[in-house]
């Protein structure tokens, strides 16, 4: 078995290799602008916008249609996410477009007649939220783009009506998904009704392009006109709850990111309805005591250290976080450097702790009446597939975004005549308390399903500043373990002194406190994890199950700057075919 999976890992990496061209330990370097995500020719996008005139958002409003179309698994129209910008002002800008439950939702809508939970959080019409990308994509540029929608979206509808030529993994995941077929329209576009695309075949998307154009001239028909009302029929038709009301009540909301530093660095990052950037602070103060670089990079001793402060921080994510417009989520307390000190006494230089009995330092009266007011975690799940990325322009403007649909293809239903998949963001609810999801990821009842909420996400778009410097812009996808990538990166080049490229591919780790393991990439010595064993660790290897098992994780899509050159430095993950692209 160990040696199979070995042999997968061996495999899977030096496909990776293969496919990334060059496994750089040094990022590109660009004088200028950069672009750094997931596809090549997304990044080309954004790029081409800032030669036009465009500015870092114009840029990353571009990339994100892009993306829609030549990563339709995870990049969207039918999904949310966050986008954190940074104007070279010093202004900041948090744009919320997560999704939200439509007004027919109901706390205990995804039991069967025995209490227990069904297919539907995950898959098919039912799972899917009111979703946000358009209308969050949109409020950016009409807000703090300098160019139209229209010219920002042109190369988006250029690439759906042309096409591109598909690779080896994006054939074979559009054929080899075991859901999307159970949909006509998403077996119709993107398995030719069984015909499957191959590898350099031109995959080309009417449908979606002329969505997109109708999108360019009237950006309010998706929300208020006869898109809506295309959209919600379609929905409904197969089941859903989504109405042409849903739809119109949607709304962007521009949030304060969460703030915070480390070890000198400021860190700015997401606020509920994610638990990215609190978790992310609380993680780093706590790790502030500890001298890191001294301990040595992925040391046993550095990443005991570290899991531990995953361990703790994950713990109050079940406890505390939920969407801010249904309860108050005490994020002051949470990312207070007197909290993580409280934390630090509980942590045995040479011991694991045992997660269970994981006790919440009582010096804060709101956790603690927070808390006795939600006496029982619940238990949801958090699915893998999303995809992040980075843009900083010539300026020095940077924006860093997170988007998803949850799963890979999200519900898997893609919108009638209308050429885009929708999103299964209602499996980030709390679907019932105590029942383990595909990740083991516990939530409270700030968490649970109620109409127009927002459901708990762990996107964590992320900047570091140097003496008031944009220094990095970070972010991952990875469900939970997007938390632990970015800590992972961060602490990579502040505490370890890498470059932004080693930072990114240096093997992660991940504890998120329940289920009690700790989790490693392949790439560790087995020395270092001989010695985290006899420190009683329970360790996994990848993540995954059977034909699923992989043996890395996440995609980092991450921009450093250099601090005496000025220079931007793109570092797309090694474990995709990401690309950073600048000039
Ligand atoms: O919002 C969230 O946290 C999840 N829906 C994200 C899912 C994800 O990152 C999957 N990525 N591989």
């Amino acid at each position: 078995m160990a040696s199979t999976r070995k042999l997968l890992t061996v495999v899977c990496f030096n496909l990776l290799l293969g496919a990334a061209a060059v496994a750089s330990t040094q990022p590109v370097h660009a004088p200028h602008v950069i672009v750094v995500s997931v596809h090549e020719l997304a990044s080309q996008t954004g790029v081409e916008i800032m030669r036009a005139g465009g500015n870092a958002v114009d840029a990353a409003v571009a990339t994100g249609f892009a993306l829609a179309v030549v990563h339709p698994a995870a990049g969207n129209l039918g999904g949310g996410g966050f986008m954190l910008v940074r104007m070279t002002d010093s202004k900041l800008h948090f744009i919320d477009f997560r999704e939200k439950a439509p007004a027919a939702a109901t706390a205990t809508m995804y039991l069967d007649s025995n209490g227990d939970v069904t297919d539907d959080p995950w898959l098919g019409y039912r799972s899917i939220g009111v979703p946000g990308s358009v209308a969050g994509l949109v409020f950016a540029e009409t807000h703090l783009g300098k160019l139209t929608l229209a010219q920002v979206m042109a190369p988006a509808i250029r690439l759906a009506r042309e096409g591109y030529p598909l690779t080896w993994q994006e054939a074979r995941d559009m054929r080899d998904d075991k859901y999307l077929g159970k949909f006509p329209e998403s077996r119709r576009i993107f398995q030719r009704d069984g015909n499957y695309y191959k590898q350099g075949e031109i995959f080309r998307q009417p449908e979606l392009a002329r969505t997109l154009e109708r999108i360019a001239s009237n950006p309010s028909d998706f929300y208020h006109g006869a898109m809506a009302r295309e959209l919600a029929t379609s929905i409904q038709k197969g089941g859903g709850l989504i109405t042409t009301n849903d739809l119109a009540n949607y709304e962007v909301k521009e949030r304060a990111p969460v703030e915070g530093s480390y070890r000198g660095y400021q860190v700015i990052s997401a606020p509920p309805p994610s638990s990215g950037g609190t978790v992310l602070l609380e993680i780093l103060n706590i790790l502030e005591g500890y001298d890191l670089a001294r301990s040595g990079a992925r040391s046993a001793e550095s990443v005991h250290l570290v899991a531990e402060a995953f361990r703790r921080a994950f713990y109050d994510r079940a406890e505390f976080m939920g969407d801010p417009d249904f309860s108050k989520i005490p994020v002051a307390q949470l990312i207070d450097k007197k909290y993580a000190a409280a934390w630090r006494e509980s942590i045995e230089p040479e011991h694991a702790s045992i997660s269970k009995n994981l006790k919440r330092p009582a010096i804060f009266s709101e956790l603690e009446q927070y808390a006795a007011a939600h006496p029982q975690p619940t238990v949801t799940s958090e699915s893998p597939h999303t995809t992040h990325y980075s843009v900083v322009d010539a300026e020095g403007n940077a924006v860093a975004v997170t988007t998803t649909l949850n799963d890979w293809f999200g519900s898997r239903v893609t919108a009638e005549g209308l050429g885009f998949l929708l999103n299964d963001e209602m499996d980030d609810f709390a679907a019932k308390p105590d029942v383990p999801n595909s990740d083991g990821l516990i939530q409270g009842r700030a968490n649970a399903i109620s109409p127009g909420k927002r459901p708990l996400s762990s996107m964590a778009p992320t900047m570091v500043l140097n003496d008031g410097k944009l220094f990095l812009v970070l972010g991952s996808p990875g469900s939970s373990r997007i938390i632990s990538t970015v800590a992972n990166v961060l602490i990579g080049v502040v505490d370890y002194g890498m470059n932004i490229q080693e930072a990114v591919n240096a093997p992660r780790f991940h504890n998120q406190w329940i289920p009690d393991v700790l989790s490693l990439e392949e790439w560790f010595s087995p020395d270092t994890v001989k010695i985290l064993e006899q420190m009683g660790y329970t360790i996994k290897f990848g993540v995954g199950k059977g034909d699923e098992w992989r043996g890395y994780w996440s995609d980092a899509e991450c921009i450093g700057i250099d601090p005496k050159t000025g220079e931007r430095l793109g570092a797309s993950d090694v474990r995709h075919n990401g690309k950073a692209v600048g000039y």
